[in-house]
């Protein structure tokens, strides 16, 4: 029996975000454990530079190893965008990122090739969605949109509030006016305001929620290396740990909020001393 398949995934993001990774997770395979990361200190990374999130992005990975994790996620799509190429060469277990499923999904459905992609100031700035899908399909056309007021609006909880809808109706304006097909959310924090977004865009608009997608790619890797949990012989009490570098009580609340987890615990740790 391979001892590792019994180590926990780590998974983390700037914050609380990353929660709607972890529930895909969660959700697609019930039987693996995690360890997630939330660097409540320091959100957003979505306006820092890239020297910056790399760093935060080495400091947390150093973390999760003492953690014993067998994998890593990169639960935001910022990260994904600045440290996950750099960060993977210096790993020898599996890292994976959400940026890469994203942009394969969003490739596959579209059939107008015009894809609209949303995220953080720092993710569109990469143009790394538009990358990825040029390289599957060179004949896409991507049309990337910063809007970085979603965030603060998700974590006060407007997620269907009168401002929100306002601010996200003058953000896709202009991805309307572009006919795209296709929305990829490229940020951990959309997914939460998904069913606004849809009744903005329109049915004939597909939403691409990252997240799912990066967990069915991790299930692929873990059963390709073999480092799939079996099912537990007894239901497990805490499968899933949660860690901050700050203000954990509201984490807790939000995670509480998100996943169909009952989180009784978060501890909060000085990242820096990674
Ligand atoms: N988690 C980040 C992302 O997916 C959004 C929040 C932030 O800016 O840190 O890009």
């Amino acid at each position: 029996m391979n001892e590792k398949r019994e180590a926990p995934i780590g998974v983390f993001d700037s914050g609380v975000g990353g929660l709607t990774v972890a529930r895909e997770i969660m959700r697609n395979l019930p039987t693996e454990r995690i360890v997630y990361f939330g660097d409540t200190a320091r959100v957003p990374y979505g306006n820092k530079s890239r020297e910056s999130v790399l760093r935060f992005s080495r400091q947390i990975v150093r973390f999760l190893q003492t953690e014993q994790v067998k994998a890593i996620v990169v639960a935001c799509n910022t990260a994904s965008a600045y440290a996950l190429d750099t960060i993977q060469q210096e790993l020898t277990i599996p890292i994976i990122g959400v940026v890469k499923p994203g942009a394969r999904v969003a490739a596959e459905a579209t059939r107008n090739k015009r894809i609209g992609v949303i995220g953080t100031a720092g993710t569109i700035g990469t143009n790394i969605y538009t990358d990825y899908i040029k390289k599957i399909n060179p004949e896409i056309t991507v049309l990337g949109k910063a809007c970085p007021l979603f965030v603060p609006l998700v974590e006060e909880g407007w997620l269907k509030d009168p401002v929100t809808v306002e601010v996200a109706s003058r953000y896709l304006k202009d991805l309307q006016d572009q006919e795209i097909d296709t929305l990829v959310l490229g940020c951990t924090h959309y997914p939460l305001l998904r069913s606004m977004i849809g009744e903005i865009m329109g049915e004939s608009v597909t939403l691409v929620n990252p997240a799912y997608e990066t967990a069915l790619s991790l299930k692929r890797l873990l059963e390709e290396r073999e480092l799939n949990r079996p099912k537990p012989k007894e239901e497990e009490e805490f499968p899933y740990r949660f860690y901050v570098s700050d203000l954990a009580e509201k984490f807790t609340e939000f995670a509480n909020f998100i996943l169909p987890y009952d989180v009784s615990m978060t501890q909060k740790i000085d990242i820096e001393k990674y």
